[in-house]
C-alpha cells in the first residue's frame, strides 16, 4: 500500500469556528459528503488539509494556534488542518471578485454577454490578488509536505496552484478536481487571452485533472486544444503540454448514504418534520433545496410551479411547494438582486393562489440543515432545475432520504443527469411549460412506479460515495 502523505487544499475547509458568548472558541465540522468522505479516507494516514479562514472566528483560531495550524481537531479522523489567515482585502478580491464573480460566472455561463465585465484595471487588481491567494496556499503546502506527498487540490478557487507547486517541487504528485462545470471554448473565450492561458496552464501543472461529468472534461480538453494549441487525445482524455502528459478523468461524486441516513435519523430532524407536517397537513409536497444561487434557476422553478397551478387547477389545494434556499455569497451583488426576485415572485404566487385553508408555497431563505433533511424525507416530488451545475448533490441526496420514494424532476444541464437521467423526469431548465408538465407527471405517477424509479435513483446516486470518489483522485496519482 501507498503510505504517502496526503495534502488537501480547498477554499472552504472541513471545520468552521465560532466565538461563544464568553469569548471562547467553538468549532463545528462542516456538513456535506466531502468532509465525511475525506475524514474516513484520512483514517490511518498522515493527512493535512489546508483551507482559508473564512470568518473572524476562523481568523482568531488561526492566530491562537500561532502559525495558523490547528492540529488534530476532534471528529476529523485525526486529520490536521491549517487555516490560512489571508489579508482581508486579498481574500475578498480573490474569493468574491475572481472566484465567485468571474470564474463561477464563466464556468456556469451566467454572464449575459452584452453586459459582461470589461476586464479593465479593476479586474487586473483583483486578478493579482487571486494569484496572491493561490501563492499563499502554495507556501503552506510546500512547508507542510514530505517528499513525494500527494496533493489533492479542489476547485476553481485554486486553479493556479498546481503549476505553482510543480514549479518549486517536482517531487509532489498533484491532482486537481473541478466541482463546477467547465465552459466550452465558445464561451470561455470571453476571458482575456492571457488570463485564459494562465488558468489552463495553472491547472495543467497537475498530473491528474478530475471532473464530475464527461461534458465538463471534454469542454476542458477543447479549451486546451484551442487556446494553448496543446495536443489533446479526446478518446483517452489526455493533454500533452510542456513536455508532459496530463490525464483527465471523470469521477462522478455520489451521495454519502450512510452518513446522510444517520444524520437524518436525529431528533432535530424529526422535530422539523413534525413542524412541517403541522404546517402543510397531508398535502402532496414538491420540495427544492438550494443555495440561493443564480445557477440554481429558482426563479424559473417558481414560475413552473405557478404554471402548474394555472394550467392544472386540479392541484390547487392539494399540493404545497417547499422551497428552502440557503443564503450564499451575499457579497456578490447579483446574488442579492436574485434573492429579491425569488422573494417577490414567491409573494406573487402566494397572492394569486393562497386561501385561508391552503398555503401553496413556503419559501424560506435561511440556513437550516435539519429542516432540509426533514423535507427530503417527506418529499413526493423533488425539483432540481439548475441552468448549469457541476453535479448537484441534492438530486442524489433527496432520493436516498425520501420515505415514500420521491419522483425527481431534473435538469438535463446538471452533471447528475448523467447518472440519474434514466429514472428522473428530465427537463430543459429554460422551458417553464415543460417543467410544469413534468411536475404534473411526477405528482400523477402511480405509487409503485414512483418507488421503483426511486430505488433505482438511489442505486445510481450512491454508486461512488465520497470516500471512494476521493480515493480515485489519489489512485490516479500512483
Ligand atoms: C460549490 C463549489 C464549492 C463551494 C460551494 C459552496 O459547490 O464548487 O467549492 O464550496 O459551492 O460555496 P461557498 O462559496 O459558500 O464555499
Amino acid at each position: 500500500v501507498d503510505k504517502a502523505q496526503i495534502l488537501v487544499a480547498s477554499n472552504r475547509g472541513p471545520v468552521s469556528f465560532s466565538i461563544g458568548a464568553d469569548g471562547s472558541l467553538g468549532h463545528r465540522r462542516g456538513g456535506g459528503g466531502l468532509v465525511s468522505g475525506l475524514s474516513s479516507a484520512a483514517e490511518g494516514t498522515d493527512t493535512l488539509w489546508v483551507c482559508a479562514a473564512l470568518s473572524d472566528a476562523d481568523r482568531k483560531a488561526a492566530a491562537e494556534s500561532g502559525d495558523g495550524r490547528i492540529d488534530r481537531v476532534a471528529d476529523l479522523g485525526g486529520m490536521r488542518v491549517t487555516m490560512l489567515d489571508i489579508p482581508q482585502d486579498v481574500f475578498d478580491n480573490a474569493y468574491t471578485g475572481i472566484a465567485n464573480s468571474t470564474l463561477w460566472f464563466v464556468q456556469h455561463m451566467l454572464y449575459d454577454t452584452p453586459n459582461a465585465p470589461d476586464f479593465g484595471a479593476g479586474f487586473r487588481t483583483r486578478w493579482a490578488d487571486y494569484r496572491a491567494y493561490n501563492a499563499a496556499f502554495a507556501e503552506a503546502l510546500l512547508t507542510g509536505s514530505d517528499e513525494g506527498a500527494k496533493v489533492a487540490v479542489q476547485d476553481y478557487h485554486l486553479a493556479l496552484l498546481p503549476r505553482m507547486l510543480r514549479g518549486r517541487r517536482p517531487d509532489l504528485r498533484i491532482a486537481h478536481f473541478s466541482h463546477t462545470p467547465w465552459a466550452p471554448p465558445e464561451y470561455f473565450r470571453l476571458l482575456p487571452a492571457d488570463i485564459r492561458r494562465e488558468l489552463l496552464e495553472g491547472m495543467l501543472g497537475a498530473d491528474h485533472l478530475g471532473f464530475l461529468s464527461p461534458r465538463w472534461a471534454d469542454a476542458f480538453l477543447r479549451c486546451c486544444a484551442e487556446f494553448l494549441r496543446a495536443t489533446v487525445d479526446p478518446v483517452r482524455r489526455t493533454v500533452e503540454y510542456g513536455g508532459r502528459i496530463i490525464g483527465v478523468e471523470v469521477h462522478a461524486l455520489g451521495a454519502d448514504a450512510d452518513g446522510l441516513r444517520e444524520r437524518a435519523a436525529a431528533g432535530d430532524v424529526a422535530e422539523r418534520a413534525a413542524a412541517l407536517r403541522e404546517r402543510v397537513g397531508d398535502r402532496r409536497l414538491i420540495v427544492r433545496v438550494d443555495r440561493t444561487e443564480l445557477s440554481k434557476n429558482i426563479v424559473r422553478g417558481l414560475e413552473a410551479y405557478r404554471e402548474l397551478l394555472r394550467s392544472r387547477p386540479e392541484w390547487r389545494g392539494e399540493v404545497t411547494h417547499l422551497a428552502f434556499a440557503y443564503p450564499s455569497r451575499t457579497d456578490v451583488p447579483e446574488y442579492l438582486a436574485y434573492t429579491e426576485r425569488v422573494r417577490r415572485l414567491a409573494e406573487e404566487i402566494t397572492e394569486e393562489f393562497a386561501t385561508p385553508e391552503w398555503t401553496p408555497l413556503v419559501l424560506e431563505v435561511n440556513d437550516d440543515f435539519p429542516r432540509s433533511l426533514a423535507a427530503y424525507r417527506m418529499a413526493d416530488v423533488l425539483l432540481v432545475n439548475p441552468i448549469r451545475d457541476g453535479m448537484n448533490l441534492v438530486a442524489k441526496e433527496g432520493p436516498v432520504l425520501s420515505e415514500r420514494g420521491c419522483a425527481l424532476v431534473l435538469s438535463t444541464e446538471a452533471g447528475a443527469a448523467d447518472e440519474l437521467g434514466a429514472d428522473a423526469l428530465l427537463v430543459n431548465p429554460y422551458d417553464v411549460v415543460e417543467t410544469a408538465e413534468a411536475l404534473h407527471t411526477a405528482l400523477s405517477m402511480p405509487a409503485e412506479e414512483r418507488s421503483a424509479r426511486c430505488e433505482r435513483l438511489v442505486e445510481a446516486a450512491t454508486a461512488l460515495p465520497p470516500a471512494r470518489w476521493f480515493r480515485r483522485q489519489l489512485d490516479a496519482l500512483r
